[in-house]
Order: structure tokens, then C-alpha cells, then sequence
């Protein structure tokens, strides 16, 4: 059966020091052997940070990867490279990579395959932007953005794959999805993914939310039947917030 997941979007915050005090005070917390929790910092707090989690259940995941395997690219961070850092998971395919680096689906899918390679597991974001939701093209939007990132992923692969449904108009807003939306949207891509993948592999591929995801409102949108967990930006930054967030199941 599919795992409960909360992962922490660090984003570009938290320089080696504070995020080694984040860490610190997310170690003093205990949560249920149910839940899996992830934190992502950025690429230069992965060693710190995978040294910190050793004798911890946390995991660890990379924010992004290249989408090459290695050569001569200056300034990108391979997917081997993330690998050997301890890191177990990287997320791909997040808006601000679509918004501001110009991601395509067809990078992204470049990026899912590398990983998968490397031995990491994926946490792929998918979502659809305001003008979209509101001309009602965000299912249409989503499923365009499936079939493009997941272009030949086997089944085998998707037992590595995480989904990520967030909202960009709930991005860092402050203005979440209600729970009826997020449910609809969840239960919309595990029907996605039953369709290319069957019924079994639907049911075990967790699907997170993101999108101004708080301890005030994660309980209510982590009841929803499809909804697996979240993916949390702002909110896995303050330790007590991350984990009132990940005991919200
Ligand atoms: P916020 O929780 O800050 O809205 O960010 C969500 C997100 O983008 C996580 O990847």
C-alpha cells in the first residue's frame, strides 16, 4: 500500500549553518513510523545535512537535477553526483523550474529517467497556473503534463515515483486549494495513471499535495482518500510547524 509522505521544500533558503539548526530541532520531534519524512535542502547543505540524518529515519532529497548525465555543463549538479551525497530522492519538474529555468516537459522527462538511473527515487510536480484553473483547462493541463513527463517510464519506474499536484496559484499565496479541489485533482491523476499503468500501480504511487499546505489546514486536506501527504514549502522551514504538518494524518 502507498506510503504517507510529508517532504520539505527548503527552496533557496537556509545557508549550511541554519539549515543544520533546522535540522537539529526536526530531530527533537518524533513522528509516526507511518509517515515518511523528507527534507530537501539546497545543493550545497546535502552532505551536511545527509551526515546530520544518518541515524535518523528522515530522508533526504535534492531539489533538482541536471538533465545530463556529465560533462561539460558548467554550474549543474548531476544525478549521480546527488546520489552520492546520501540523498535518496530528488523533486523534478517544480513550477519555479517551469516558470523561471524554462523547463519543458520533455527536460523534465529527460531529468526522471537520469534519476531513476542513478538510483533515486522522484517527487515529479505537476500543476496547473491560475488562468488555467479559471478558464477550466487545469485537468486538461495536468494530463498533458503526465503524459509528457512520464513518456516512456515503465512500471517498474513508477515503484520510484512520487507525484506532487500543486496548485501554482497556491504557491507561497497563502491561498490553498480547498479539499474538495485537491481530492478531485488527486483522485483525477491516480485515474491517469491507472489508465497507463493499471489498477495496482495507480494504488501504491503516492500523490502529495503543494500549495500554502499549514498545520491549519493539512489535516483536512491529508483525510481526503487520495491525497497521500504534502509537499511544503514555507511551512518546512519553522521545525514545529513541519512536524504539526507531518502528525497531521
Ligand atoms: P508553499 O508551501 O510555500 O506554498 O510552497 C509549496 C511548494 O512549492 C513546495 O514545493
Amino acid at each position: 500500500m502507498r506510503k504517507n509522505i510529508v517532504a520539505g521544500n527548503w527552496k533557496m533558503n537556509m545557508t549550511i549553518p541554519e539549515g543544520e539548526n533546522l535540522i537539529n530541532e526536526i530531530l527533537k520531534e518524533s513522528i509516526s513510523n507511518q509517515t515518511i519524512l523528507i527534507v530537501a535542502p539546497p545543493y550545497p547543505n546535502l552532505v551536511t545535512t545527509s551526515l546530520l540524518l544518518k541515524n535518523s529515519k528522515i530522508k533526504l532529497a535534492a531539489q533538482n537535477c541536471a538533465d545530463k548525465d556529465k560533462g561539460a555543463f558548467t554550474g549543474e549538479v548531476s544525478a549521480s553526483m546527488i546520489k552520492s551525497t546520501g540523498a535518496e530522492y530528488v523533486i523534478l519538474g517544480h513550477s519555479e523550474r517551469r516558470a523561471y529555468y524554462n523547463e519543458t516537459d520533455q527536460i523534465i522527462n529527460s531529468k526522471i529517467k537520469l534519476a531513476l538511473k542513478a538510483g533515486l527515487k522522484t517527487i515529479v510536480c505537476c500543476g496547473e497556473v491560475l488562468s488555467e484553473r479559471e478558464s477550466n483547462k487545469h485537468f486538461d493541463v495536468v494530463s498533458k503534463q503526465l503524459k509528457g513527463m512520464f513518456d516512456g517510464i515503465t512500471p517498474t519506474d513508477f515503484e520510484n515515483i512520487i507525484i506532487a499536484y500543486e496548485p501554482v496559484w497556491a504557491i507561497g499565496t497563502g491561498k490553498t486549494a480547498t479539499s474538495d479541489q485537491a481530492q478531485e485533482m488527486h483522485k483525477f491523476i491516480r485515474e491517469n495513471i491507472k489508465s497507463a499503468y493499471g489498477n495496482e500501480i495507480a494504488e501504491n504511487t503516492s500523490i502529495l499535495y503543494g500549495g500554502s499546505c499549514k498545520p491549519s489546514n493539512a489535516k483536512e486536506l491529508f483525510n481526503n482518500a487520495d491525497v497521500d501527504g504534502g509537499l511544503i514549502g514555507g511551512a518546512s522551514l519553522v521545525a514545529k510547524e513541519f512536524i504539526e504538518i507531518a502528525k497531521s494524518f
